[in-house]
């Protein structure tokens, strides 16, 4: 027999806003619906009526097996209406032609390329620092992932535009954002059709500049121009990558900046790796295989705080998953955050504990840990966002300590879970302490 997804009752709810209230976060009401109602639940948000599926059989169901069930794209959601037909939005053979021809630049060989790259924009953030001053992580990272970014695979220089374009970029980000569009469809937008307009103007710019010069480079920009004549396909993937490559990367920095500030003995185990892997040399790919600690430390830190914490889908037919009736034109999401706090999988799942990546246990399946989705539409970015989160690290633990300020910090849902306050770190040059 089918079985309706259970909606919360007023004990649940209760419970949910106690926790809501207790830790200021709605993720500690979410957490207690999924103790309360198990794995799948639905959610009363007023005007959002949604369901929610958490653990690894779910995240299969909707991420590889049924994939062609649950569409990404809902139209009227700001996201859409920002990306427009950029990959990450699109369904069926217009993503899957996308993704097709963006995948070799975003390749582990080709990832590789980009080092240097990275270094060299980071560096250009980092010698700005002061020794012994406190640093807002957030905004130090934003800036070295725009520049990544942009160097990397569009062979664009973002630092003449970054005061300009920095308001901009934070406004279309809180557009995006959990908020109120989520309960009425009818909240006024002209602020962001005006900043939507603004990033357009730099857009069509470069891309006018790129076609028009002689092809040197081997990058995505040169693939995407090469693959399309429509200048609004190529404008919608760039601003695609340049949102989804660098909010998320940023907020992975920081946590992880913030997690090795306040663990001084994981902060000294993998400045001790940095400094007998690399020492003071510049970091090259045959260092980032090397730092094994450096990667448990971001692993980590991704289980703990994945900044995309939650996807969503929308349910192109009815269809059942174990036993429950999920009805056509449902939105369905999954959770990363859930996932990975689940204690079968993860014994003491608040507890920072890099070593439990070194260990491999056998019960770290595809999809028990999840901080890049899985299945055919995970992150085509993966790969780049991981050898970048090593070399940046790799460059700021070879330069400084990092040491907490005590600054209360608690995640907060942005276009990324991130950390609020903006994770205000102390810093003191090494070179000084030695
Ligand atoms: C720590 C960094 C990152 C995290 C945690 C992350 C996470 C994710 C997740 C969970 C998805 C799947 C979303 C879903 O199922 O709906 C995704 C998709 C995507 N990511 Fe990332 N991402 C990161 C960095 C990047 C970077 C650096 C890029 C580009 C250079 C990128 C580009 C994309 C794109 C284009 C998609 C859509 C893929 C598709 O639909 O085929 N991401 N990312």
């Amino acid at each position: 027999m089918k079985k309706r997804i259970p909606l919360p009752t007023y004990s649940t709810l209760w419970k949910s806003s106690q926790a809501l209230l207790r830790k200021k976060s709605i993720l500690a009401a979410l957490s207690s619906f999924h103790s309360s109602m198990g794995n799948a639940f639905r959610l009363p948000l007023p005007g959002f009526p949604a369901i929610m599926l958490v653990g690894p059989s779910a995240n299969r169901f909707l991420l590889t097996e049924e994939r062609e069930q649950f569409l990404w794209r809902s139209e009227g959601d700001p996201v859409t209406d920002l990306l427009h037909h950029g990959i990450l939005v699109e369904d069926g053979a217009a993503h899957d032609t996308l993704r097709q021809q963006m995948t070799p630049q975003l390749r582990h060989t080709k990832v590789e390329s980009y080092i240097a790259d990275m270094t060299a924009c980071t560096n250009k953030v980092l010698q700005q620092w002061q020794d012994n001053s406190v640093v807002n992580m957030s905004v130090e990272m934003r800036k070295i992932t725009l520049l990544i970014v942009m160097q990397s695979l569009f062979g664009e220089d973002f630092y003449p535009h970054m005061e300009e374009l920095w308001p901009v970029i934070l406004h279309l980000l809180k557009f995006i954002s959990p908020g109120p569009w989520l309960i009425s469809k009818y909240v006024p937008r002209s602020k962001a059709i005006r900043d939507i307009r603004q990033i357009d103007t730099y857009l069509y710019q470069i891309i006018a500049e790129q076609r028009a010069a002689p092809r040197t480079a081997d990058n995505l920009m040169q693939s995407l121009l090469a693959y399309s004549k429509d200048d609004h396909l190529i404008r919608d993937q760039i601003l695609t990558l340049l949102i989804a490559g660098h909010d998320t990367s940023t907020a992975l920095l920081a946590w992880t900046l913030y997690q090795l500030a306040n663990h001084p003995d994981v902060q000294r185990q993998a400045q001790q790796e940095v400094d007998a892997v690399i020492g003071k040399e510049m970091p090259t790919s045959a260092h980032i295989s090397q730092l094994t600690y450096v990667d448990s430390v971001i692993k980590e830190t991704l289980r703990m705080y994945p900044p995309i914490h939650l996807g969503s889908r929308v349910a192109a037919s009815q269809i059942s998953f174990e036993g429950f009736t999920i009805p056509k034109g449902s939105r369905v999401l999954y959770s990363q955050y859930l996932t990975h706090r689940q204690q079968e999988y993860w014994p003491d799942p608040d507890e920072f504990k890099p070593e439990r990546f070194q260990a491999q246990p056998a019960h770290h399946s595809a999809y028990t840990y999840i901080p890049f989705g899985a299945g055919p539409r995970n992150c085509i970015g993966a790969v780049f966002a991981q050898v970048e989160a090593k070399i940046v690290l790799a460059n700021i633990l070879q330069r400084f300590h990092l040491r907490y300020t005590g600054a209360p910090i608690r995640p907060h849902m942005g276009a990324t879970l991130e950390p609020s306050s903006g994770a205000p770190i102390h810093i003191s040059s090494r070179t000084l302490l030695a």
